[in-house]
């Protein structure tokens, strides 16, 4: 498959799939990054001579798509709300670093997540691979990885935790939906 991966943030996940690219834990080939701001992960594609577009423009997205003939989107920390124009034009899975439904929905972003899971003093959370529909954090469930998070003594630990389960599991997820594609 060819992917497209949006980010707003770190790029950490972007990261752990240009590897697995490298790898060739998977097939499928990062063709495109979008992010809707001057993300620090960017710096991913720019060392890897991947295309990317920065913009908050859902035409313009589109138009620069256009041209990599796109079979999946992946939003790896991706901020913005989808469109309903982008849901209708292309397949788009979503990591959450938390087993939906808990700790999803508005607000429930990034490390807002974790602060939440470890303030209710959670033994277990996880991460979440879902497809995105209009709703927030809704879609069918592709897959779900529990972790044990008893003995994380931080918000900073549980993070930690957590985004080491998603680094494995996102690309996972890349090798099941390319045998299914
Ligand atoms: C991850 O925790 C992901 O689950 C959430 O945003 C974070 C992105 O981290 N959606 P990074 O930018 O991939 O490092």
């Amino acid at each position: 498959m060819n992917l497209a991966v949006f980010i707003s943030g770190t790029g950490t996940n972007l990261k752990a799939l240009i590897e697995a690219q490298k790898d060739k834990f998977f097939t499928s080939q990062i063709k495109a990054i979008v992010s809707n701001k001057e993300a620090k992960g960017l710096e991913f594609a720019r060392l890897n001579h991947i295309a990317y577009l920065v913009s908050k423009d859902d035409d313009e997205i589109l138009e620069f798509l256009k041209d990599y003939k796109i079979d999946l989107i992946v939003l790896a920390g991706y901020l913005p709300r989808i469109s309903k124009k982008l849901i209708n034009t292309y397949k788009i899975i979503n990591i959450h670093p938390s087993l939906l439904p808990k700790y999803g929905g508005k607000g429930f972003y990034g490390r807002h997540v974790h602060e939440a899971v470890f303030e209710n003093k959670e033994k277990t959370s996880g991460v979440t691979i879902h497809y995105v529909n209009e709703n927030l954090d809704d879609g069918a469930i592709i897959l779900q990885k529990k972790v044990d998070i008893s003995g994380c003594k931080s918000v900073d630990d549980l993070a930690d935790a957590i985004l080491k389960i998603e680094h494995l599991s996102l690309k996972e997820v890349i090798k099941k939906l390319e045998v299914e594609n």
